[in-house]
This record gives C-alpha cells, sequence and structure tokens, in this order.
C-alpha cells in the first residue's frame, strides 16, 4: 500500500516538474523572456517597432488607467490621461495638439504641462524603459 502511494506522489511530482519545464520551454519558444515574469512594478506594453510602426502616439489602458506613450527624441515618455483637476479623463487633440479634458475645460500641453486651468497640477509622467525592442511601463500608484 504504501509503495502505492509512494509510485503515484513520484508520478504527480515527475508530473509536475514536467509541466513547468514545458511551460518554460514553450515561454522561451514563443519569444516571451523570463524577465518578464521577474520584474515586479514594470509592465511590459509590447515592441516598440510594432506599437510605433504606423503611429507617433499609442494609448493604452494599463492597470485600469489610461496612459499615452510617444517618443521624443529618441527616448520614450509616458503620461498617465487623467485630468490632475478632478480625475476626468483626458483625450488628445490634434487641431491643438493638446489633451483636453472635457468636464472643466482643462487643457495640458503634449509634455504634460498646465496649459489652461483649472488643473493647477501638470499630468503624471509615466516611466517607461526600454530594453531592446520591448517597452515596459512602472505604473505610478495612484
Ligand atoms: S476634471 Fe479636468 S478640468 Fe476639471
Amino acid at each position: 500500500m504504501d509503495d502505492k502511494r509512494r509510485n503515484i506522489l513520484t508520478w504527480l511530482l515527475n508530473g509536475s516538474i514536467f509541466i513547468i519545464t514545458a511551460k518554460a520551454i514553450h515561454s522561451f519558444i514563443r519569444g516571451e523572456s523570463l524577465t518578464k515574469i521577474q520584474q515586479p512594478g514594470k509592465v511590459y506594453v509590447g515592441k516598440a517597432s510594432e506599437l510605433f510602426a504606423s503611429t507617433i502616439m499609442v494609448n493604452t489602458v494599463i492597470n485600469n488607467l489610461p496612459i499615452v506613450i510617444y517618443k521624443e527624441s529618441d527616448e520614450y515618455k509616458g503620461l498617465l490621461l487623467v485630468c490632475t483637476h478632478a480625475a476626468c479623463t483626458l483625450h488628445f487633440a490634434e487641431k491643438s495638439d493638446t489633451f483636453l479634458c472635457g468636464c472643466h475645460g482643462g487643457e495640458f500641453y503634449k509634455n504634460g504641462k498646465v496649459k489652461t486651468p483649472p488643473p493647477q497640477k501638470d499630468m503624471t509622467m509615466i516611466t517607461v524603459r526600454q530594453h531592446g525592442d520591448e517597452l515596459w511601463v512602472v505604473m505610478p500608484k495612484v
């Protein structure tokens, strides 16, 4: 009876090791580096070459927060698309080249600085890190 239990436990343990190894190999083959899994606080956005293939500004939602990523002088930068006045969502207006808030008419320059009150505080910057072609963001605590 004990031998049967030992055999079953050995079989389960070997199966678990096989599954974990297979998952790691599968991730490696798909091009997912293990660093993606091992970097707490940073969120993987995607490959810069794909995200910016046909646009200069990428809007996305990370951790339920809207952000925009753009490139300035060979460096990727990010802004939280949340108005600093009363937390309404901002949108980019190509016509004025600014971020507008539909709630009370606040306006921000492309670099996140306040252009038109009522907001008093500049938009929240998001740290964007580039590792090769991969873009990662460090989300602020809000
Ligand atoms: S919430 Fe944006 S201007 Fe008031």
